[in-house]
Order: C-alpha cells, then structure tokens, then sequence
C-alpha cells in the first residue's frame, strides 16, 4: 500500500475529471472526459447538459482513475474537490460525488478553489518551485495576477475588467467559423502568420496597470472583419490569428513582467488554459531569459482543467491543517483568498 495519495475530483466545467496523485506532486493518474464534443454544436457549455452528464461520468471516471492507479477507495487518504468558481450545477455533482466518498470511507473532504489547483499544477511531477512568485492564472473565465509570497497566500496585483484572455480567443474564433473552443484553434491557424498584420489595441497599458481589458481588442477586431465584409476585402484568417493572439500574448507579457520587476521577484509562473498557448509560452520564455527571471509552466495538458491540480491543492491544503466540513458547497464566484 502507498501512502499519501489524495483522491482528485473536478466538475467545475465541461470536463469531468479524477485523479489520483501521491504527496501531492506524483501522478498516479489523471482521467478527464471532456464533454466537448456534445457542447460543440452549440457554439458553448450548456450548464445543465454540462450537469446532467457529470452525473453519468462521474463515478465511472473516479473507478478508471483508481483502477489506473492501482489503488483501491481504502488507500486514499484525502478526498480533494473543486468548490468554486464554475457552473453551479457542475460543481454540485463533483462535490456530492465527494462528500458521499468521504463520509462513507470516513477520510478528510478537502475543497478546492478552482483557480488555486490551475496555480498547483506547477507542482505536479516536479519539486523545485518554491515562492515568493508572481503567476499570471489565465482561462476561459479568469485572468489573474498574483503575487504569492508563500504558498497559500495571494495577494492579487491585477485581474480582467471584462473578457477572460480564454474567452476573448472563443469568442473571435466563433465570428472567423471556428469550433469551440477557440484558443487552441486560433494557435493553429496562426502558425505562418504575420503578428503585426493586423493592428490591434492593447488594454490598459499605462504602466503600473496590471488589471486587464480585452472587450476593447475584441470590438475592435469584429469591427475588422465588418469592414472587409462591406468592402469585399478578403481576410487573410492566418494574419488575422497571429495578430490577435500577438495583442494578447504582448498584453499579458508585458504586465507579468513589469510585476515581477515592481516586486523584485525571480521567478514568474503561468497556469490555466491559455498558458497551454506555444506563441505565449515562447514569447514568456524569451522575455524572461532576457531580464534574468525563472519561468515555470505546466505541460499543456496539465494548463487546461484535470483532477491531478485540485488533487495536489487539496494535498497542500489539508497538510496545512485547512480540511473542510459537510457543509461544504458549491461557490460559483467564489474568489482566489476568499477561502
Ligand atoms: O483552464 P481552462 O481549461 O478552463 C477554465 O477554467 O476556463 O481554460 C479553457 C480556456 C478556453 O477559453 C480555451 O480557449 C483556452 O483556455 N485555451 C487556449 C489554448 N488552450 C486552451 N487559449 C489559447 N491557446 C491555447 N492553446
Ligand atoms: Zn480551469
């Protein structure tokens, strides 16, 4: 029998997920079933589709992620769960799935900030990144700015006034006809394009702002497609994606960098979907080279939602002596500090 090993469950989106990971850094497994093939068809995640079929995944999921794990129910020793933020619905079948596991196998519930596990996933199969960091948190519904001085502790330097940096890419991808979601599919189509092309604003860029806008890039680049329809102009799609993605890779960079400058830090860190982005991996990487700073990020697997994340959170948040009650619940805005 090993020992350490936490119990991973998320169901914060479209992406049923369980994990199994040892010490909070190994992973045993990590089984997500995306529902993105179902939700496709509508341009979006469907909340109660979205929640109808975590019911059906659920425990088949948490019985492939043991199963793969070679573990059985009786070797977990803590049972992690997203509690917020997400679609409430969501949430709930990950949360009862918990709950239900945890009281039956009297082992320790531990929930999760959905955001908190996005950080974490640094942590998976390696052990050298200690804080202080900032870390740029980048999704389909966050874009986030912090600086962590000690592990558990953030104190938030910037976030988005409207769009996620993940939202912005769906929702353009959407007007050039490309499927949900969006991000991965403008990367592709911008490979061979020209980033300066198109010219496009930079929210917020007066420096020692680090919140962020991105409702200004996104007008702006559906008032570009607009006026090549009404001229019969034909857009050049790869152009076009290197140039938004470009307006949001420098946006990003840019503020991450002039954080970890104001606040003398080495290191800087990228989680969440967006992180998975190669343009924006590469370009972190360059700048950072430059300025003397450490750059950490996750495999792109583990940068878009998984159980292994909230299993290593769940990991630290329990050894710090922060486990959770039964009357643990759901939170859909729920904040990063707010727990
Ligand atoms: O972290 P995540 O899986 O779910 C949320 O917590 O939101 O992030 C999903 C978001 C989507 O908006 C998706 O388009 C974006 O991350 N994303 C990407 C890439 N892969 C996922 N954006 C740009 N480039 C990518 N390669
Ligand atoms: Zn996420």
């Amino acid at each position: 029998m090993r020992s350490g090993l936490t119990l991973g469950i998320e169901t914060s989106c479209d992406e049923t997920a369980a994990a199994v990971v040892q010490d909070g850094t190994k992973i045993l497994s990590n089984v997500v079933l995306s529902q993105i093939d179902i939700h496709r068809k509508y341009g979006g995640v469907v909340p109660e589709i979205a929640s109808r079929k975590h019911i059906e995944a659920m425990f088949p999921v948490i019985h492939e992620a043991l199963e793969e794990a070679r573990v059985s129910l009786a070797d977990i020793e803590v049972i992690a769960v997203t509690y917020g933020p997400g679609l409430v619905g969501s949430l709930l079948v990950g949360i009862a799935a918990a709950k239900s596991l945890a009281y039956a196998l009297g082992k320790p519930l531990v929930g999760v900030n959905h955001i908190e596990g996005h950080i974490y996933a640094n942590f998976l199969e390696r052990e050298d990144l200690t804080p202080p960091f900032v870390c740029l948190t980048v999704s389909g519904g966050h874009t986030d700015l912090l600086l962590i001085p000690e592990l558990g502790s953030y104190e938030i330097l910037g976030r988005t006034r409207d769009d996620a940096a993940g939202e912005a890419f769906d929702k353009i991808a959407r007007v050039l006809g490309l499927p949900y979601p969006g991000g991965p599919q403008i990367e592709q189509v911008a490979r061979g394009g020209n980033r300066e092309a198109y010219e496009f604003p930079r929210g917020l860029s007066e420096e020692g702002n680090f919140d962020f806008s991105f409702s200004g890039l996104k007008t702006a680049a559906l008032n570009r497609l607009n006026q090549a329809q009404q001229k019969g102009e034909e857009i050049n799609l790869a152009d076009f994606a290197a140039s938004f993605q470009w307006a949001i890779v420098d946006v990003l960079t840019t503020k991450l960098l002039a954080a970890a400058r104001k606040h003398a830090v080495r290191k800087i860190v990228l989680s969440g979907g967006v992180a998975a982005n190669s343009a924006f991996r590469t370009h972190v990487q360059e700048c950072a080279t430059q300025a003397g700073l450490e750059v950490w990020y996750p495999p792109a697997c583990l940068c878009t939602d998984n159980a292994a994340m909230i299993a290593s959170a769940g990991y630290f948040r329990h050894r710090a002596g922060r486990s959770s009650g039964w009357e643990l619940n759901a939170l859909p805005n729920l904040r990063l500090g707010d727990d």
